[in-house]
């Protein structure tokens, strides 16, 4: 946990930006996983660890700004939970820890919700996930299950992604640690990437990994020969020489910070001219990402330049024609690129995407793009000091994709679909850090880039480093 005045800073801010009313921050319940009593592991909500601290389930947190009182809503330990799960702390002890004056019995959170909105008092609640927290929110303030997220307050959602969105000096010390645990997480993936060892190996040798120095991994471990699939969480295959090793992972440090990486390995340690051309261009669009990063730019403009990059590498390949520009604008690249540069990292490894992605991403002057492959970016606004983000270029080719755009003709004039037909089995490539936007630039996370280059990733592959 951080000292004490951090959250208690925190609150203080929260309470300045929603100014009127009751805010409440639901903590996570225990979830069960198979049978009541097996639950899966644990996660706090964010929200509720960034203004509230404590990583313990059956908790809220209630601060009435009118009246300036902070309160924990959670019941103390009996002497049954403390056979199984030894002694806690009151929380009394546990409020006074973050700074929290009061702390009540968790049944008491009903009245006390059901008095204010008796006295119409507008109680603040951010968009809810969980279903139990939904039952709860039905039951005592009687709000509809159906579309029940409408009734989440946008003010508090405001301030809580303004607040958030500006890391200060120990998150990023957590952030850089992650990163840490990340290349610990992906040179062991890299030297584990030979034939006849299968992805299911590699990804359980990277949980442990995450498990052993903080704590789960960020978000699923992606890691597949199949890279062309986004999000390929199947690892059933056994690697082959020939094949590249997509993975894309993170571990959480103890107190929930992530990291997110992203590198693709030749399986066996040595890339084809092929492999290697394509690897080449999404490096370079990856680098001059991070290099034109900085305040004042948008990530949309950061993500369109980086995209330049990749048309202009698969021009010298023959496989794109045409403007570079227009081929972004239009939305052409996209048939390689399918998704956005990058998104905001924090306390969730997607920040606050439970708000809503466009309060997070967007705001008055950055509106989301409608087109394909720029839609699905996830950060366009303007970058500021204390951003922390993710650069993530690639290059797919997905065959169902490939074959209807070609079916349709779809941006013949940038796409030379003849040439695509030696790409068809190619797989994909991701190349994915972590980065901080500071006061003039940005820098990235963790205190050594993990081995990027075709040499770097080659070398540690054959355990050469
Ligand atoms: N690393 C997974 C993602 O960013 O979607
Ligand atoms: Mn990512």
């Amino acid at each position: 946990m951080f000292k004490k005045s951090v959250y208690i800073e925190r609150r203080n801010k929260l309470k300045k930006l929603v100014n009127s009313g009751i805010i409440l921050i639901p903590g996570n319940n225990e979830s069960p996983m198979n049978y009541p009593a097996n639950g899966y592991h644990f996660r706090q909500d964010s929200n509720f660890l960034y203004f509230f601290g404590q990583d313990i389930p059956g908790m809220a947190g209630v601060i009435d700004v009118d009246n300036d009182t902070e309160y924990i809503f959670a019941d103390d330990v009996d002497i049954d939970d403390i056979i199984w799960m030894g002694p806690q702390p009151t929380v009394k002890a546990l409020a006074s820890e973050v700074g929290v004056e009061n702390s009540r019995k968790f049944g008491d959170l009903a009245d006390f919700l059901k008095s204010a909105k008796a006295k119409k008092r507008t109680i603040h609640f951010p968009p809810l996930y969980r279903n139990d927290h939904m039952i709860y929110f039905n039951n005592v303030l009687g709000i509809p299950f159906n579309g029940m997220n409408k009734y989440a307050s946008e003010a508090l959602i405001k301030a809580i992604v303004e607040l958030r969105s500006i890391k200060d000096q120990y998150e990023i010390a957590e952030l850089d640690k992650a990163c840490d645990i990340g290349y610990m997480m992906h040179t062991e993936a890299m030297r584990m990437a030979q034939s006849g060892v299968g992805e299911r190996e590699v990804a359980g040798r990277m949980e442990g990994i995450s498990l052993s120095h903080g704590g789960v991994p960020s978000f699923p471990i992606i890691l597949s020969v199949n890279g062309q699939t986004l999000h390929n969480h199947y690892h059933g295959n056994v690697m082959q020489e020939g094949n590249l090793m997509l993975a894309d992972a993170g571990c959480e440090t103890t107190m929930h910070y992530p990291s997110d990486h992203t590198r693709t390995t030749p399986v066996g340690g040595k890339f084809t001219q092929k492999q290697k051309e394509i690897y080449q261009i999404v490096l370079d669009s990856n680098n001059y990402a991070a290099e034109i990063m900085k305040p004042g730019v948008t990530n949309l403009w950061v993500h369109m330049k980086a995209a330049e990059v990749l048309v202009k590498g698969l021009k010298d390949l023959g496989i794109m024609k045409g403007d570079p520009e227009e081929a972004v604008t239009t939305g052409a690249y996209a048939l390689f690129q399918p998704h956005g540069l990058g998104h905001m990292i924090g306390l969730d490894v997607h920040d606050m995407e439970g708000l809503g992605e466009n309060y997070v991403g967007y705001d008055e002057k950055t509106k989301r793009p409608e087109i394909f492959g720029l839609a699905a970016l996830r950060l366009g606004r303007e970058l500021q000091p204390g951003f922390v983000l993710s650069n993530e270029p690639g290059c797919y080719f997905i065959p169902e994709l490939i074959e209807l755009w070609k079916r349709d003709k779809k941006h013949s004039a940038f796409i030379n679909y003849d040439k695509l037909d030696d790409y068809v089995d190619f797989g994909g490539i991701r190349i994915e850090d972590d980065i901080l936007i500071t006061d003039k630039g940005s820098r990235l996370l963790g205190q050594k880039r993990i081995p990027v280059t075709p040499d770097e990733v080659e070398q540690t592959c054959q355990g050469m480093r």
